[in-house]
């Protein structure tokens, strides 16, 4: 595995079909399953890492972000990255940009109403990595449901060539969807914080038992997780992100909840069968807890 800092030499490694697995570190199993996807889908896999200080809007939560390069290389070479670009600032932003991504639209519910400016970062980092490393292809979690919905937007409102991939969401052995920013989650708020998975799965359940009417289904998802305090339960449509009445298209169950010191986001794809029913994307449960337990120490 090479590790580059500038856009030149991390084009410099590509060799036939390049994909990009972007991500900010502190890597664990959504991290690194992103990673083993990549890996099957093309011949050098490129993994970006850089804490985006443009979609942090609150200070402090970009100063606590945890970070451990040293350990997350070990953990990329292990599956199998090829180049693993870490820009410093200078590189990512070597002036303030004169230039953001703004995507309208689909970012004025959901996290975009609780992050202000949030998407304006990612969706700014996101054409650079495209623009700068130039993949064919690049693999999005479905866990930030909404961020993968305006990246995939912005590349066909910018005609950039590249594949976006979306992955299941990772989760602990209880459901707990992985997040870097667990690490500050501590025993007393593991209760209320599975409570977030519960609710999704209880939505899921009922859409297995013949439920397509959405209020039902949101209300199924708040009736299963009495003590958390959702900043929002959505049950939107996949692309357009606009709220629907009946789960008749590709939709996903997105929420989020502040618990303890941390905020958290989860969701529940719903695709769709061959004859038109929702199938639920329950994500990947890992069999034992994850890397963030093993050597958040
Ligand atoms: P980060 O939070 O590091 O996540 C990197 C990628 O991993 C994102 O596509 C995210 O959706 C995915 N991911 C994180 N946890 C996951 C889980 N439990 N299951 C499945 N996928 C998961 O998202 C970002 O960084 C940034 O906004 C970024 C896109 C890199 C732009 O700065």
């Amino acid at each position: 595995m090479k590790v580059v800092t500038t856009f030149r030499e991390a084009r410099e490694e590509a060799r036939g079909r390049v994909v990009l697995v972007p991500t900010m570190g502190y890597f664990h199993e959504g991290h690194l399953r992103l990673m083993e996807k990549g890996r099957e889908l093309g011949d050098t896999l490129m993994v970006s890492l850089f804490v985006n200080p443009l979609q942090f809007d609150d200070p402090a939560d970009l100063a606590r972000y945890p970070r451990d390069p040293d350990r997350d290389a070990g953990l990329a070479a292990e599956v199998g990255v090829d180049v693993l670009f870490v820009p410093p600032l200078e590189e990512m932003y070597p002036t303030e940009p004169f230039t953001r991504v703004v995507v309208s639209g689909l970012t004025e519910t959901m996290e975009g109403v609780h992050r202000p400016g949030h998407f304006d970062g990612v969706a700014t980092v996101v054409t650079k990595l495209l623009a700068g490393l130039r993949p064919h292809l690049a693999v999005f979690g479905r866990k930030d449901a909404q961020q993968l919905a305006v990246v995939k937007r912005l590349v066909v409102d910018l005609s950039i060539p590249v594949e976006i991939v979306g992955h299941p969401v990772v989760r602990e052995p209880d459901g707990l969807a992985l997040s870097s920013r667990n690490v500050f989650l501590g025993p007393d708020h593991r209760p209320t914080a599975l409570e977030l998975s519960r609710a999704l799965m209880a939505a899921a359940d009922l859409v297995e038992h013949g439920e397509r009417r959405a209020a039902p289904i949101v209300a199924a998802a708040r009736g299963a997780a009495p003590h958390l305090q959702f900043e929002y339960v959505e049950l939107v449509d996949q692309d357009g992100l606009t709220r629907i009445e009946r789960l008749d298209r590709p939709a996903f169950l997105a929420a989020a909840a502040r618990v303890g010191p941390v905020r958290l986001i989860d969701a529940l794809f719903f695709d769709l069968s061959p004859e038109g029913e929702p199938v639920p994307d329950r994500g990947v449960f890992l069999e034992a807890p994850s890397v963030l337990y093993r050597e958040a120490g």
